[in-house]
């Protein structure tokens, strides 16, 4: 038994923010149902593609453990099947432009007739407001929630980040939404709207800049390393570099090896509590009783020359030989880890972090499974379906269609005959 089973989720998402939060419902044993225009099906399927013929990995790391029906929700008998799975479904996400779900013909009202128990969840770029009917991407949303005014360098322009904040950060916020609305349900029996705006979600997770916004209006940050050089602060919060964010100096070093290899660094944390030890390991067991070394506000204005000190250090080190030695000391640091040397790290592979799965299409691949871990909800990562592949068995399991009602449905162009796998 896994943790959703049983409920069942209309998914009506594309591209990377709503596909995450569906993916995340699958793998926590939810029967996600993807509805997809037929002949095109989600954009993602064809971008950035690697294998001829074969949908991208764009898709496939995004839709696992999911069915696809296509269906052409703008046609007549295209709508009706998609009534019978609003009210089948316990759950509809949607990550449309704001408005494509109301000009199909299925606003909230309408949803709710059909479907008093029905959670209607979309993610959308921003909520009500100036802005509620822009598409947004991406980027867009990481330099609308603040996240790239606060990313970079002091002296470079804003910077957006690997980590894909917008997309599957706001999937996660969703999913978190869906759960606790299937929970109120059981008491109330009611379904309800949950809504997760980009630019919301990108700001919950810089929630510290705001907060350091604030602590500006009333001085200088200084644990910020233009403090300790003696910049001025603006009116908003600054870029800060690689500064940690928790008030701890930290940066990002260089380790043995830095020369030839551009993930040959470490983060490492000067922490108050720590101070002493650092200072051993590095081969300057005087600045431990140096007035102007041995405590954390002394040290302000000399980070940058205590930082360069250590580098000297780590530099004689690879980044996991600083591991090694720091650990048992305590001191906070952490490998700069390169996307290959997580893919062929075997602990990630062990716990189902990183998996390999096997495509009909493309062959084996590589993908990020559940991050999530539950002693008593196992997660098995299935391959994503092929454009419509579980079109027939939804109809006809799910919605009770029979083999003639599936037949006009085609021939009326609702949906569409789709080729046979070989067996796998
Ligand atoms: N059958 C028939 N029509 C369908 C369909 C189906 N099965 N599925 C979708 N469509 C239609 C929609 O109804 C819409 O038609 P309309 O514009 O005539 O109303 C059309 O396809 C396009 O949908 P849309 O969402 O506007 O796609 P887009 O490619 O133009 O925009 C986004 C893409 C991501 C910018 C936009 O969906 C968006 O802003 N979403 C919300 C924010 C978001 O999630 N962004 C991040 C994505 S990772």
């Amino acid at each position: 038994m896994k943790a959703l089973e049983g409920v069942k989720i209309l998914d009506f998402t594309h591209v990377q923010s709503g596909p995450t939060c569906t993916q995340l419902l699958g793998w926590f044993g939810a029967d996600v149902i993807k509805v997809e225009r037929p002949g095109v099906g989600d954009a993602t399927r064809k971008q950035l593609v690697d294998v001829e013929g074969a949908d991208s990995l764009y898709f496939t790391m995004l839709n696992h453990n999911k069915r696809s029906i296509t269906l052409n929700t703008k046609n007549a008998k295209g709508k009706e099947v998609l009534e019978r799975l609003v009210k089948k479904c316990d759950v509809l996400v949607e990550n449309f432009a704001p408005g494509a779900l109301d000009r199909m013909g299925f606003t909230w009202e309408r949803i709710q007739e059909l479907n008093p128990r029905m959670i209607m969840a979309s993610v959308k770029g921003f909520g009500p407001g100036p802005y509620a009917d822009c598409k947004v991407y991406e980027n867009v949303a990481q330099c609308a929630g603040g996240s790239a005014s606060t990313t970079g360098f002091l002296d470079g322009p804003p910077v957006v980040t690997g980590a894909q904040i917008g997309d599957t950060g706001t999937g996660l916020h969703l999913a978190i939404g869906i759960i606790a609305a299937l929970f109120q349900r059981e008491k109330t029996g009611r379904g309800q709207k949950v809504l997760a705006p980009m630019q919301d979600g990108v700001l919950n997770l810089c929630r510290v800049k705001l907060r350091d916004q604030q602590r500006l209006e009333r001085g200088a940050l200084e644990e910020y390393s233009q403090f300790g050089e003696g910049i001025p602060f603006g009116e908003a919060t600054p870029r800060a570099g690689n500064d940690s964010g928790g008030g701890q100096p930290g940066r990002i070093l260089k380790c043995k090896g830095w020369e030839t290899d551009p993930n040959s660094y470490t983060y490492f944390i000067t922490q108050a509590a720590a101070w002493e030890k650092i200072c051993d390991v590095i081969g300057k067991p005087e600045w431990k009783d140096d007035p102007d070394y041995a405590k954390p506000r002394a040290r302000l204005d000399k980070l940058t020359h205590i930082f360069e000190t250590i580098e000297q250090w780590t530099m004689t080190k690879t980044k996991f030989e600083v591991m090694e030695i720091c650990n048992p000391l305590d001191i906070p640091v952490g490998p700069i880890l390169s996307m290959k040397e997580l893919a062929e790290d075997p602990s990630l592979r062990e716990t189902g972090t990183i998996v390999e799965v096997d495509h009909p299409e493309r062959g084996k691949y590589l993908t990020v499974g559940c991050p999530i871990k539950m002693s008593d909800s196992e997660v098995t990562v299935v391959r994503s379906p092929l454009l419509g592949e579980h079109t027939e068995e939804v109809l006809s399991a799910v919605l009770g269609y029979s083999a003639e009602e599936i037949a006009e449905l085609k021939e009326a162009g609702a949906t569409e005959v789709v080729k046979k796998l070989a067996a796998e």
